[in-house]
């Protein structure tokens, strides 16, 4: 007999403490049409500080040609407060995007590749093993200087150009970059196709061959409504870092198709509903996004921040 017949619901135990990783400055805004000034993306990251979010990425230092949106993240780094407590990470795709995060004070950088050969073709111009072999001297001056790094995982989930992804090859390309050494690594459903079965199938395979639950992280776009239950999947898994955006903004301009990522105002009032501690308040990240929105004029698509929208 099934418990649900016997009326007996059993409550899965989920982790207690989850770090939420904000993306919005990043993630969140490298596929806007227009390029937000670098002021209010200064206010933006400050209010999501004061939030009490403890990871925020800032920018990214990548070939300003691929991204304009973000050409001048070395100016929002200079005009931001930074609390002690809170991490402020950068994406950065080569040695070159290093040096210009160094100069900009960076202490945690991101770097990023995928499971998919074709996307890293689009996304960086180069395959998974090249991309592999440009992260190696990377890594070796990030730890010379004891700067924290993050690999991501894009198309961890599906791709936009190869269809379905085998668990097989994310677990390669996990390895590799656990090789390398990196220490977190974040799987990215970068198009929004993720179902929990596809969340369990993927975990279930990374934990079979030895990885650590520890150095995984989670990150959902919403682009077919999944994102949150993906996150509740995640949970279940005893995952706890997970990417979220402040208002669900986001994408990857060679992601076509993908919508925004989960929002974390979302996924707080999951957290906060569950009795999962993160130390975030939601009406501060709220705020944030209230901010953001005033300079992008128009109200990002985040569903808790609709709920609350007209609200004083
Ligand atoms: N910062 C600034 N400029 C950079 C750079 C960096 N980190 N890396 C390369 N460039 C510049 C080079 O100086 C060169 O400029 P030039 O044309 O004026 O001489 C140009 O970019 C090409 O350099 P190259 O090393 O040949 O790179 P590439 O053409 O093979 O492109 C990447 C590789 C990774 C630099 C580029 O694809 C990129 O920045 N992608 C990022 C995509 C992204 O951020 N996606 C969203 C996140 S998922
Ligand atoms: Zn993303």
């Amino acid at each position: 007999m099934e418990p649900w017949e016997e009326h007996a619901i059993r409550r899965p135990t989920l982790p207690s403490r989850v770090t939420v990783y904000e993306v919005g400055p990043r993630d969140g805004l490298q596929n806007e049409p227009e390029t937000v000034s670098v002021e209010a993306r200064v206010k933006f990251v400050d209010l999501l500080t004061d939030s009490g979010l403890k990871a925020i990425e800032v920018g990214s230092f990548v070939s300003p040609k691929a991204i304009p949106q973000l050409a001048d993240t070395a100016a929002v780094y200079r005009g931001i407060h930074r609390a002690s407590g809170t991490r402020y990470p950068a994406l950065v795709p080569n040695l070159k995007g290093l040096e210009r995060a160094m100069e900009a004070g960076v202490r945690e950088i991101a770097v990023f590749t995928a499971a998919s050969e074709t996307f890293n073709q689009h996304n960086i111009q180069a395959g998974v093993d090249e991309s592999i072999e440009r992260f190696r001297p990377v890594i070796a001056r990030a730890q010379e200087e004891k700067i924290r790094v993050r690999g991501y995982v894009s198309t961890a989930f599906g791709c936009p150009y190869e269809g379905a992804i085998s668990p097989d090859a994310v677990r390669e390309v996990v390895h590799k970059l656990l090789d390398l050494p990196v220490d977190e690594i974040s799987l990215g459903d970068t198009i929004g196709v993720a179902t929990p079965a596809g969340v369990y199938d993927v975990i279930e395979s990374l934990y079979d061959s030895g990885v650590a639950r520890g150095v995984l992280a989670l990150h959902f776009h919403d682009t077919r409504g999944t994102a949150l239950a993906n996150v509740y999947a995640g949970l279940q898994c005893g995952i706890s870092t997970y990417d979220s955006a402040a208002g669900g903004l986001g994408g990857c301009p060679y992601a076509p198709g993908a919508a925004g990522n989960v929002a974390t105002e979302d996924v707080l009032y999951l957290l906060d509903g569950l009795g999962i501690e993160s130390g975030v308040s939601l009406p501060g990240v709220v705020s944030a996004s209230r901010a953001l929105a005033a300079s992008l004029g128009r109200r990002p698509p985040g569903r808790y921040l609709g709920a609350v929208w007209g609200a004083a």
